[in-house]
């Protein structure tokens, strides 16, 4: 393993004005996202949506430092034949992997879920990595309700995320790790911060029993935030807060960088989060976005499966990246948006 390099990719995909595109929805997501616009899930359809994205000059060069791609992706060509892949890689920023393959009900643990892909994972990264892949993610999922989370399910999600960072750091491959809270429910945001908690410890502590270097890998959670279906809803400046805070107490300065999960938020109030955040600084980490439907609902929207629109779904992404990348060094105001409106 070669730390230096995967300190280096790891402290880029989280450099000042840029962050992460999710663009590594399953075949199953897709298909709900498409269903909202009324579009078929088709392989091509999916490829055309995506290289539409990816060639979105100005937000992949200047507002986006890499790419989760789902394994579809990873070995698709655009229309003129040029992988997508190589789309990503011409643009500056750097292609990673979706690695987990979903999740299963966890045994015992009713209502409770593991993250499952470990098996052959070594061979499928040693593919990734040929084809141009330099960074991967797994999501471990952890719902909040009535007697839950379990010790059991956030140990073994938390013990599964750290073998997956271990292998891909063996690959020299940089982990995102992302132990997702759902925001659903209607738990309130000190519920959703005590759970968080117990959860970021327990991974780090998993990362440091299977000897992961903190230096070479980036964290990709939640943020300490009200259940969508909480009657009292913290306002942006009390997230911001509470997860700075939170964060401060659980993750290592040694880890270069955090990328943030939309998770159900919308646009704005993902970017709002993100900037109010970096007012709090100095921080001791990179501190940026890594959001897929915060990025990309308002693009499929404006494209909506025509090709006509492309130019407009790729004004409509630029406009999000680069709302993002001004949040992401705390330079974002709400008037911006309005302008573009
Ligand atoms: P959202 O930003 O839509 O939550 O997606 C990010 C992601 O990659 C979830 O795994």
């Amino acid at each position: 393993m070669n730390l230096t390099e995967l300190n280096r990719i790891a402290t880029a995909m989280v450099a000042p004005g840029k962050g992460i595109l999710a663009a590594d929805e399953s075949s199953g997501t897709i298909k709900k996202r498409f269903d909202a616009i009324g579009v078929e899930s088709t392989e091509t359809n999916r490829r055309d949506y995506r290289e539409m994205l990816f060639r979105s000059n100005e937000a992949m060069s200047q507002y986006i430092s890499g790419v989760i791609l789902y394994d579809e992706t990873i070995w698709q060509t655009a229309a003129d034949g040029t992988p997508l892949i190589k789309l990503i890689e011409s643009s500056g920023a750097i292609p990673g992997i979706k690695v987990d393959e979903g999740t299963q009900g966890l045994p015992m643990c009713p209502g409770e879920l593991v993250t499952v892909g470990l098996d052959k994972l070594a061979e499928r990264l040693k593919k990734y990595y040929e084809r141009g892949a330099r960074f991967a993610k797994w999501r471990a999922v952890i719902d909040i309700g009535s007697g839950i989370p379990s010790m059991t399910a956030i140990g073994v999600n938390a013990h599964a995320l750290a073998r997956y960072a271990a292998l891909c750091q063996a690959a020299q491959i940089v982990p995102i790790v992302e132990p997702e809270v759902l925001m659903d429910g209607d738990h309130d945001i000190d519920r959703c911060y005590d759970v968080t908690q117990r959860v970021l410890n327990k991974t780090f502590q998993e990362l440091r029993v299977q000897r992961v270097a903190l230096e070479g890998m980036v964290l990709k959670p939640n943020m300490a935030i009200s259940g969508k279906k909480c009657t009292k809803q913290a306002s942006v400046e009390e997230v911001a807060e509470k997860t700075i805070r939170l964060l401060k107490a659980c993750v290592p300065a040694a880890v270069p960088g955090i990328a943030f999960l939309s998770g159900g938020q919308s646009d704005e109030e993902a970017t709002a989060h993100l900037n109010a955040m970096h007012k709090l600084g100095p921080l001791p980490w990179g501190l940026t976005f890594s959001y897929g439907r915060a990025l990309q609902a308002a693009p499929q929207k404006a494209w909506s499966g025509k090709a006509e629109n492309v130019a407009a779904g790729q004004r409509a992404f630029s406009h999000r990246a680069r709302m993002n990348g001004l949040a992401s060094k705390g330079e974002w105001q709400s008037s911006l948006e309005k302008k573009a409106a």
